[in-house]
């Protein structure tokens, strides 16, 4: 059988890995500013992860959501407390794009209502709802096109305010940091006005926080930054370091019904152990302020490089998510910076390179990613 052909691939074999690096199956060292697309939180291998998880495989790897399993409650606790959602419900699924279907459902159960706001450029995932309320048509199949989806210019408030006043809106969902769409910024007055316009119209605020959260702005979630608190949020990718694992915080305004969600393989032992140990490092090596402080220093550096190379058109993002903007296509730049420079980046668009680097990425990798990106550039 042949594999699906699905993904246009760089021509390399990664096979190990370690902090910010990863090595091919010839041995040479890469720099990964990728994170194998913003999920390496902790770093590739980190010895607590690779320990728990050891320890709990060989205990106990998998059993359903009809037992107690008390990994979900200490998980439930840590992340209420790590994130400031001490007051929340935490529901686990397993994926980025599978979170946001589950909070589009719990605000149609909750409203009887149908319609959702998104922002254009928005990018939520795969399946049924979410591909529909993804701004890209060449990913919705005409089965995912239920008319359900209203696409509305990020920090346009007004535009957001009047469609909510039909009142048929069961949700309007976010990214407080748009990831595929470009790294572009909410800004706090569309956030605060938004967040006022769903109560008043009683829709609900769902931020996706699965590429922008989990402490990659420097903050634990990118909508900190901008003074509100969305009913629901949904985080992904970084929760568990590569296992996949996705979940939903749930506002107290939520009351759980049984049966109404559920899933199999959703907050297995395995998965939760992995989340378990992915807090454990962000706590004790400070990763929330390490994105901060070594964010903040990258961006401040890209400008100073972007004013001596005029292709660089603007350095957007917060802590850990990075967008250099090109006037040229960035494809070159970023096979130049993997094949001549091994050096991992994301991309957006044609001419946005992303940076996603794991949340211990040091300011001296800062230096070196910065030595490397000016070679491909001269
Ligand atoms: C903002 C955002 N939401 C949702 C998803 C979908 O997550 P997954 O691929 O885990 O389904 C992604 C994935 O890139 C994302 O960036």
């Amino acid at each position: 059988m042949k594999l699906f052909d699905v993904y246009p691939l760089l021509d390399v074999t990664i096979t190990k890995g370690q902090g910010c690096y990863v090595w091919d199956s010839n041995g040479a060292q890469y720099l990964d500013l990728y994170g194998g697309h913003a999920v390496i939180s902790i770093g590739h291998s980190h010895p607590h992860y690779v320990e728990m998880m050891t320890l709990q495989l060989g205990e106990l790897g998998f059993y359903s959501n009809s037992v107690v399993n008390p990994l979900q409650r200490q998980l439930a606790e840590r992340l209420g407390k790590a994130s400031g959602y001490d007051d929340y419900q935490l529901f686990l699924i397993n994926s980025g794009a599978e979170a946001n279907e589950n909070c589009l459902k719990l605000a149609s159960f909750l409203t009887g209502r149908k319609r959702v706001l998104t922002a254009q450029k928005a990018f939520h995932g795969r399946t049924s709802l979410a591909v529909e309320v993804t701004d890209n048509p060449r990913i919705i199949a005409p089965v995912n096109a239920g008319g359900h989806a209203t696409y509305l210019p990020l920090n346009d408030v007004q535009a957001w305010e009047q469609e909510l006043a039909k009142g048929d809106v069961c949700a309007c969902i976010i990214e407080c940091i748009q990831g595929v769409g470009g790294v572009r910024l909410a800004t706090p007055e569309f956030a605060q006005g938004l967040e006022e316009a769903c109560r008043r119209h009683g829709a609900v605020l769902i931020c996706d926080e699965i590429q922008c959260g989990y402490g990659r702005s420097g903050k634990f979630f990118a909508h900190q930054y901008l003074g509100i608190r969305p009913d629901l949020i949904s985080v992904a990718k970084g929760i568990a370091n590569g296992f996949p694992m996705g979940a939903v915080l749930i506002s107290p305004r939520f009351e759980p019904v049984y049966g109404q969600l559920g899933t199999t393989f959703g907050g297995n032992h395995l998965a939760c152990t992995a989340a378990l140990a992915v807090l454990d490092v962000m706590e004790e090596e400070h990763l929330v302020e390490n994105a901060h402080a070594v964010g903040n220093y990258l961006i401040q550096e890209l400008r100073k490089l972007a004013a001596r190379h005029e292709v660089i058109t603007e350095v957007r993002g917060r802590g850990l998510m990075i967008g250099i903007e090109f006037s040229v296509p960035v494809k070159p730049i970023r096979e130049a910076l993997v094949y001549q420079e091994h050096c991992f980046t994301g991309s957006s668009g044609a001419n946005t390179l992303r940076l996603l680097p794991p949340l211990c990425f040091s300011t001296e990798q800062a230096d070196e990613f910065l030595k490397k990106l000016e070679k491909v550039l001269v």
